[in-house]
């Protein structure tokens, strides 16, 4: 039980941001005693619910599962936590089990303390709820944070965006690019803005000798297939 007496709420904290490395942790699992860094290599989603045996959480532990060879396919790990036991943990997977037959395909670690949820800003920092809330950390294979999403406890995330995401990043990583809103997989990419004066002008007048559709010189859109990797390792992903 948390002593309301001994937060200060005021105390300024670290916020963790896209951009900077994953805090390492080692922690208990429903599959054993894990440690962030042992999978570095590979991207991982790690990922906060609520907590065990609540409807939202069931549906999306149920979605992940099912979406579980996606994720695998692109080289992620998924990686759950909340603040309930490990006994807890192991009960409600079991009772999904009974349920659907899904045996449970990743770690779902056990944060009885906090410790682990806080360092990532996953409970409320006053913790006047007691639970954290449905937060995403897409960590890169060098586990650097990519991107970060919260959502509420009363609302279900979309696994299909999240693979979408995932897709994004990868396609970044690989060709230095960007991606438009509403971008899928095989969609045009946006091209970086260009470095010289010399090809600004040419994006602008003659944008086909490039290999680009550009709307304007700031504005270029390219085919993936045209474009050579940056990072050709990160083409197994
Ligand atoms: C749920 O997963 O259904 C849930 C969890 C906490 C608060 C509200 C809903």
């Amino acid at each position: 039980m948390i002593n309301s007496a001994e937060i200060d709420i005021d105390r300024p904290r670290e916020c963790l941001t896209i951009g900077r490395i994953a805090p390492d942790f080692t922690a208990i699992t429903t599959e054993g005693v894990i440690t962030l860094s042992q999978f570095r290599g590979q991207w991982v989603l790690f990922f906060s619910h609520p907590g065990d045996f609540t409807p939202v959480c069931t549906s999306e532990f149920i979605a992940f599962a099912e979406l579980y060879p996606e994720f695998e396919r692109r080289n992620v790990q998924l990686l759950g936590i909340s603040i309930d036991s490990n006994p807890s943990h192991l009960g409600w997977l079991y009772s999904i089990l009974e349920m659907t037959g899904i045996v449970m395909p990743f770690p779902l670690i056990a944060d009885r303390d906090a410790e682990i949820a806080t360092l990532y800003g996953m409970v409320n920092p006053d913790r006047i709820y007691e639970q954290s809330v449905r937060d995403v950390f897409i960590i890169d294979p060098n586990q650097r944070i990519r991107a970060i999403l919260a959502y509420p406890a009363t609302n279900g995330r979309n696994m299909y965006e999240l693979i979408r995401l995932i897709d994004a990043l990868q396609v970044t990583n690989t060709y230095g690019v960007s991606t438009p809103a509403n971008w899928l997989p095989g969609d045009p990419v946006i091209i970086p803005v260009a470095n010289t004066l010399e090809e600004t002008i040419q994006r602008a007048t003659n944008p086909e000798s490039l290999g680009l559709d550009c709307l304007a010189w700031y504005y270029c859109f390219a085919d993936v297939s045209q474009l050579t990797p940056v990072n050709p390792t990160d083409l197994q992903q």
